[in-house]
């Protein structure tokens, strides 16, 4: 969905550990800014790419304060805005600091896989989901928005953007070696959205 990088400025928010960073790195992106809520992964991204990426902390539920109209070709967010309780100022900022033709890619949990934790059974409620995650080795409390479908699209078309691509995704044939039965599972119950918007 990400189409050719090279030459294009590109945000990455949410950046977590840099491992889209490092991506775009390498296939020749201009300029490459991330930004997290979390000042250890912003540390982390100086660390492994010094002055070759622009780091900063920033809370995305607050948009992009820092950042100038009309800056960049690619935005990014992958498995965050799950994170973030009002979508609105996000999509407006995303809309004010795309150029024009500029696109975001973003991936967030399926709205039908997140209803399974819906303790209200109202589909279109927006609800603080709770889990305990086992994905470390220890267990880690989690806690994310689960919201409808409706709300994400309207959050990116209320913004101006348009919706040019929407993904299920489809399984890694690698996951088939660590374990069949994920493979499987993955393949009829796909756990993530991915939505490309066009400015
Ligand atoms: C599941 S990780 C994804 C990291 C990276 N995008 C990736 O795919 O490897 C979620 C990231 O979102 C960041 N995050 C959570 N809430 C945020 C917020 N309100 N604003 C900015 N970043 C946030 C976390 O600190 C974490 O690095």
């Amino acid at each position: 969905m990400l189409g050719e990088i090279a030459g294009k400025t590109v945000l990455d928010m949410g950046c977590g550990s840099g491992v889209y960073a490092d991506y775009f790195l390498s296939k020749g992106a201009a300029s490459v800014t991330c930004l997290d809520f979390s000042a250890e992964m912003i540390a982390l991204v100086e660390k492994k790419f010094g002055g070759k990426v622009n780091a900063y902390v920033q809370d995305l539920s607050e948009g992009l304060p820092k950042e100038k109209d009309a800056t960049y070709d690619v935005i990014v967010c992958p498995l965050v805005l799950h994170y973030v309780e009002d979508l609105t100022k996000v999509f407006a900022d995303v809309a004010r600091v795309l150029k024009p033709g500029g696109y975001m890619v973003f991936s967030t949990h399926h709205p039908f896989a997140d209803f399974e934790c819906s303790t209200t059974g109202n589909y279109f409620d927006r609800e603080l989901v709770q889990e305990e995650w086992n994905t470390v080795g220890t267990p880690v409390q989690v806690t994310f928005y689960r919201r409808s479908l409706t709300e994400i699209c309207s959050a990116i078309t209320d913004a101006g953007l348009l919706i040019s691509q929407i993904s299920e995704g489809t399984v890694n044939e690698k996951i088939k070696e660590e374990s069949a039965e994920i493979y499987e599972r993955l393949s009829k119950q796909p756990n993530f959205i991915f939505i490309k918007c066009q400015k």
